[in-house]
């Protein structure tokens, strides 16, 4: 036998005993013997670089470094989900199916709570893996996939020329609390939860660590449709065959239901049992089964109408309170945070939850060494939701909140009619003059790169910089004194805050950080005052005057110009060369039939991703509005608007307008 056919061979068994590991679970030969052929391999390979192959299983340690991760087109655009919480909602979507497609019959199948990916596979042979990204274009991860052991990198025979699966990368339980526990040793910031932990691993250079990490995948559409068999479940199970690791009957991840019986059948099933699953999910999806049925339903814009998702409620348990500390943000606001007898909750082990005010920590009416029930929301951080009085030990101490600042011993304030308490030591409060900072570098503000919340305490803390405008006279040399600073970083930094310069003004003006202006109000100011200067000169009156400011924001803003050390910080920015002005074409040049109208936009549209109709709007002289109310002047509905909206919008007499008549509108 030749070298060639030596590796050839090599390979082949060795994607089999992968194969048989990690999708069969049923190994035949040990892990020594599996690490000697693959050493073996390994030689071969490196005594001929000729013979290399992408593929080949030692390609599943990884080894390549990618340094920035190409845009790909998806060859069909990756959608997501229409979803509900509400079973009676799953009962329409099911009847609305059953109505307009005869003799339908479903699939149900886990949720699974990863990170979304679609893998082209050419002759046989995996060629490029591409994460959603904005569902048009994705990022090219095709080397961190090929790490993943579930993932074939070969198919056995039966394989259509070209085809495309997709599926979710998780990254089970197991390999996430030992990925945290690892960290920790080194003293690296822990990963909230395994879906975050699955998404940052596949964003890494080097493939090698991801290799480390233990991810998996499950596979679930097959695209074209068709091209495998004539429906879902026959797709999913000739999938299986070519080797990919996908959702099996036998352990009910996937099943056939003929309707609704069946289907209310299988969410219950894993609404109970879900948390004795390996890997997180979040709910179920129903999918019509077979794909004649599937095309006379169709898409909308966003989403198939052959499938929809039930999500499962966020999870609820009790846990012991043991303390509650109070956090102080940039604003000087003080939120509680209560620490709690670590408990597992949806995925992760929660030692800490918000409490948010005072008002809250008494309408729970909690005592201290309370047993509270923890909650996971939407948002990473959980909350506590509700107290169980009945195990509340007898002399327990009521919780009172604090009166003095916890990090600067001044006496704490609270505004009538807000719910936050304030340390009003604006200037020398440590966490404020950090938070400040923190904010004035964030993404959305000036973005600068290279530099986070550890960097700024410690700049803080050496008294190199007491407020924003002192990064700008920040220099090499100084910075390159700090331990542990290095060249390139120092460079990273001066670079990142040469680059700021460029950020445009309504960013400058968001990232001041002045109270209640949000990245909306600053573009609001910035559109009709078109510079600092003339901002900082407008009166209370003025500033009302501009649609969508009210007499808070005008407050707040006024008074912050008034102040004489933030006309100082102001003189410094200037100095450094920031962008004080709007650019022209920021500026609405367009006299349109909404200038000036308050427009909530709801559901999806054919025409127009979200972001841009917004966009629109605004180019248009109008603000965007997230909710509904007396002063809404339109609301630009697409599919899917929920009937709640839909009632009050009625009720208020708001004029609703199609897509298709905001479009006729604006003449577009
Ligand atoms: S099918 C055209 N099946 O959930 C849509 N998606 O929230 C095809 N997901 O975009 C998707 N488990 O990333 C499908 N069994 C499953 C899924 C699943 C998780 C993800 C997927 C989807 C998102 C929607």
């Amino acid at each position: 036998m030749g070298i060639k056919e030596q590796i050839e061979k090599l390979r082949d068994e060795l994607h089999k005993h992968n194969h048989r590991y990690y999708i069969e679970d049923a190994p035949v030969i040990s892990d020594y013997e599996f690490d000697m052929l693959l050493k073996e391999l390994e030689n071969l390979e490196s005594l001929h670089p000729e013979y290399a192959h992408p593929n080949s299983p030692t390609s599943r340690v990884g080894g390549n470094v990618t340094k920035s991760f190409s845009s790909v087109n998806h060859r069909y655009p990756m959608l997501s989900l229409s979803n509900t919480y509400s079973l009676e909602e799953i009962q329409e979507w099911i009847l609305r199916v059953e109505k307009s497609v005869s003799n339908v019959s479903f699939v149900c199948e886990l949720k699974y709570d990863g990170v979304a990916i679609g893998i082209r596979y050419e002759n046989g042979e995996m060629v490029q893996a591409v994460t959603r990204g904005d569902g048009t274009q994705g990022d090219d991860i095709t080397n961190n996939v090929r790490t993943i052991k579930s993932v074939p990198l070969r198919l056995n025979n039966g394989f259509p020329e070209d085809f495309e699966i997709r599926g979710e990368i998780v990254m089970p339980h197991k390999a996430f609390e030992a990925l945290n526990e690892r960290r920790e040793a080194q003293d690296l910031p822990k990963f909230a939860n395994p879906r975050n932990c699955a998404s940052g691993t596949l964003k890494l250079q080097d493939s090698s660590e991801v290799a480390t990490r233990g991810l998996d995948a499950y596979l679930y559409y097959v695209l074209p449709e068709g091209v495998l068999s004539s429906s879902h479940a026959a797709s999913i199970q000739a999938a299986r065959e070519l080797g990919f690791k996908v959702p099996l009957k036998e352990d009910r991840f996937i099943a056939q239901c003929a309707g609704l019986d069946q289907i209310m059948d299988f969410i219950g099933h894993w609404e109970e049992k879900r948390k004795t699953l390996p890997f997180d999910i979040d709910g179920i999806v129903i999918k019509v089964d077979d794909y004649e049925s599937q095309q006379e339903l169709g898409f909308t814009a966003k989403s198939p109408r052959w499938a929809t998702a039930y999500k499962f409620k966020a999870e609820r348990v009790p846990t012991q309170l043991n303390s509650i500390t109070y956090q102080v943000g940039r604003t000087g606001a003080i939120t509680p945070v209560a620490n709690l007898e670590p408990v597992w909750l949806g995925g992760t082990t929660v030692k800490r939850a918000s409490l948010h005010n005072s008002d809250q920590i008494e309408l729970l009416d909690l005592y201290e060494k309370d047993v509270v029930f923890v909650e996971k929301g939407g948002e990473i951080i959980p909350k506590v939701v509700a107290v169980d009085r009945a195990k509340r030990t007898p002399n327990a101490e009521q919780v009172i909140f604090i009166e003095k600042c916890p990090e600067c011993s001044t006496p704490l304030e609270r505004k009538e009619g807000e719910a936050q308490h304030y340390c009003p030591n604006i200037d020398h409060c440590p966490p404020q003059l950090c938070g400040r900072i923190e904010h004035f570098i964030s993404r959305k503000a000036m973005d600068l790169a290279g530099m986070g919340a550890e960097t700024v305490q410690l700049l803080v803390n050496k008294e190199f910089i007491r407020n924003s405008a002192d990064l700008y006279s920040l220099s090499f040399d100084r910075l390159i004194e700090l331990e542990g600073f290095k060249e390139k970083s120092v460079q990273n930094i001066l670079d990142g805050i040469q680059e700021s310069k460029k950020i445009p003004f309504e960013r400058v003006l968001f990232a001041l950080g002045i109270r209640h202006v949000g990245s909306t109000v600053a573009k609001l100011l910035a559109k009709h005052f078109k510079s600092m200067y003339t901002l900082a000169q407008a009166s209370i009156e003025e500033i009302v005057n501009v649609e969508g400011i009210g007499e808070v924001i005008a407050g707040e803003v006024y008074r912050f110009f008034r102040e004489e050390k933030n006309a100082a910080i102001l003189d410094a920015l200037v100095e450094a060369g920031l962008q004080m002005e709007v650019q022209e074409d920021l500026i609405s040049t367009v006299s349109s039939p909404i200038t000036n109208a308050k427009i909530v936009v709801s559901g999806v549209f054919e025409h127009f991703k979200r972001s841009e109709l917004k966009e629109v709007i605004e180019k248009h002289g109008a603000q965007n509005v997230s909710s509904i109310s007396s002063k809404t002047s339109y609301i630009v509905a697409g599919e899917g608007m929920g009937p709640a909206k839909l009632k009050k919008a009625q009720s208020l007499g708001i004029r609703i307008l199609s897509e298709q008549e905001f479009i006729a509108l604006l003449g577009l």
